[in-house]
């Protein structure tokens, strides 16, 4: 039988040369990046019309005047503008390994000399296969009792979502309703806008789904909390016999605030569902990679509860887990694209590096970020405690509420930040929040303390000193 020629192109010295040669330049081009820097002035109005102009396209400006040059350095990212500034949101949590990492120049270089650009259910390329079998690996952890056995590639986490919807709802139908944590975030399409709980992101959409509401886990009210929770959803039950399909949590809220639960906050949670045989779901969209284990639902030891699983951002591509009860019948997920040839090589890259050690545990890379991140926000708030409540979150997903809560002080606040040289983001509301969801594998001690330096004067000049 002849073999595939494919391999033979791939491992070509000609390919690992070219790698060698762009590497090289890259290097030579980020030797200017040396720390952030104001925009050209030069360039102002032509950057202003850019804006402009894509803000008319698309049909809204966009949040931040930001359009990347397509160059950085680990957390620092240059603008169009001529500008370079320390990335502490990453794309609101994307770019994990920062901008410009040589590592990722390999996996596009790799993808460039595949036969296509994106990749689809119906002609996939071999390099899925070992992805999802990583993804399914990384959610059932040495000695611990999960049973994620499948793995549905997609391409944004919203579709993600989407799927584990369908497959839960079609294992347990004709269940009609969701649970879903109050004031969570879980993606745009209508089913999503739904289970979202935010007003102003369903504004004029019909409503599609019937979902109900549970209060999250309160910080000063533990106990009160956990029982709260727990009554809400019998209420729920009660009132609708037989009619949940599945509960979504996010373990630590994103859009949301960055507001963590607790083990002890979830495990009655789950019991009650379990006994009432409604799916367990965690959205590990945004907290993948952030805490002291590769999923939060193992950083709060809960793994033998997981029915359905969904991940998105680092991975770069999206996916949905679930165990061998929840496999969907033909015909019920599917779609064009699984993802780009690129991003699947990314994502295969990018999960070897955070298997390889170093990252996880208790004192791990991620933790020690939170760590040097939180000492500073510690500090400033000890010695001026009317500028900041928290520091908030867990692991590398750090929020604070900046002064009076307000949005309009924290939109300031972070616009002053921008302007300063660090891309932060805002999550919450009454109280608002700024929130960091820094590069992890890239940003350094000393990026942290620059960037927080900015922030602190920043938070100076608010206060007026
Ligand atoms: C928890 C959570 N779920 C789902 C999503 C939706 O992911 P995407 O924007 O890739 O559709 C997000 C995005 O912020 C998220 O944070």
């Amino acid at each position: 039988m002849p073999n595939p020629i494919a391999p033979s192109l791939f491992a070509d010295p000609r390919v690992a040369q070219a790698k060698e040669l762009l590497r090289a330049a890259l290097a030579d081009h980020q030797k200017q990046i040396t720390g952030i820097r104001p925009p050209d002035p030069e360039r102002k109005i032509a950057y202003e019309e850019m804006l402009q102009h894509f803000g008319m396209a698309r049909g809204g400006p966009l949040f931040f005047p930001y359009l990347g040059s397509g160059l950085g350095k680990g957390a620092l990212v240059e603008l169009a503008d001529g500008s370079v500034k320390y990335d502490m949101i990453s794309g609101i949590g994307v770019h994990y390994f920062g901008h410009s990492h040589p590592m990722l120049l390999d996996a596009g270089v790799d993808a460039a000399i595949r036969d296509t650009v994106m990749q689809g259910n119906l002609q996939q390329n071999v390099e899925s296969v070992p992805l999802a079998k990583t993804l399914v690996e990384m959610a059932n952890r040495a000695g611990e009792a999960a049973r994620i056995a499948h793995c549905f590639l997609t391409t944004s986490g919203a579709m993600a979502n989407e799927n584990a919807l369908k497959i839960a709802f079609q294992k347990h139908q004709p269940a009609s309703r969701v649970l879903a944590f109050s004031h969570g975030f879980a993606g745009r399409s209508m089913a999503l806008s739904q289970i979202t709980d935010k007003a102003a992101y369903r504004v004029g959409l019909p409503k599609v789904l019937d979902v109900d509401y549970v209060p999250f886990y309160n910080a000063d009210q533990p106990e009160h909390s956990t029982a709260a929770a727990v009554n809400r959803i019998k209420e729920h039950l009660q009132r609708y016999p037989k009619q949940h399909a599945c509960m979504w949590m996010e373990l630590i809220q994103g859009e949301g605030g960055f507001y963590a639960g607790t083990r002890e906050f979830f495990l009655p949670i789950i019991e009650l569902l379990k006994e009432n045989g409604v799916a367990v779901w965690f959205d590990e969209i945004q907290t993948f990679a952030r805490t002291s284990q590769p999923f939060a639902f193992q950083h709060f030891g809960l793994d033998a509860h997981v029915d359905l699983l969904t991940v998105g951002k680092i991975t770069q591509v999206c996916a949905t887990l679930f165990t061998d009860a929840y496999i969907p019948k033909p015909g019920l997920v599917s779609q064009t694209f699984t993802a780009s040839t690129s991003a699947i090589l990314a994502a295969q890259a990018i999960l070897d590096v955070l298997k390889s050690g170093g990252f996880f545990g208790e004192s791990g890379r991620i933790m020690q970020v939170r760590q040097r991140v939180m000492s500073h926000l510690d500090r400033i708030r000890g010695e001026h405690p009317e500028w900041l409540k928290g520091p908030f979150g867990a692991g590398a997903m750090i929020a604070f509420t900046p002064f009076d809560g307000s949005e309009a002080t924290a939109k300031k606040l972070l616009t002053d930040l921008f302007d300063a040289g660090v891309v932060a983001f805002v999550c919450g509301a009454n109280p608002a929040r700024l929130r960091f969801l820094p590069p992890v594998g890239v940003v350094t001690d000393g990026d942290i303390d620059a960037a927080l330096g900015i922030l602190e004067r920043a938070l100076a000049a608010h206060a007026g000193r």
